[in-house]
């Protein structure tokens, strides 16, 4: 992966994410994923794969076409630091 991302663009772009995965990407509705936690890598490709249609799901396609590479690794980075789910082993 060429870059990091940048956290505060990623909080500043994550407000169009925040009505159906919560404001700290924590979902209050169960048809919609938590993001919160999850790893950088995982939602950076799921972003990828979306846009591509690779990973097809006719809302999510709505949500990444208009964003950048930039701004998927910008959301990626701040939904993977936010607090989220914490598995019991
Ligand atoms: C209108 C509601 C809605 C909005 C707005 C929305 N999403 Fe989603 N998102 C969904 C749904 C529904 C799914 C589950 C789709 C599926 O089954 O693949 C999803 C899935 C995802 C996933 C995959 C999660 C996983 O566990 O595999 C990621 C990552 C994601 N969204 C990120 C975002 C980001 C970033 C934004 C803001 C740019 C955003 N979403 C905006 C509804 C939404």
């Amino acid at each position: 992966m060429q870059a990091k991302g940048n956290y505060e663009a990623g909080k500043a772009k994550s407000t169009t994410c925040a009505g159906c995965h919560g404001a700290e990407g924590v979902s209050t509705v169960p048809s919609f994923p938590t993001l919160a936690g999850q790893h950088r890598d995982y939602i950076y490709h799921s972003l990828k794969d979306y846009k591509s249609g690779k990973r097809s799901n006719p809302i999510m396609a709505g949500q990444v076409q208009t964003l950048s590479d930039a701004d998927m690794l910008d959301l990626a980075l701040f939904f993977s630091k936010q607090k989220g789910l914490i598995l019991k082993y």
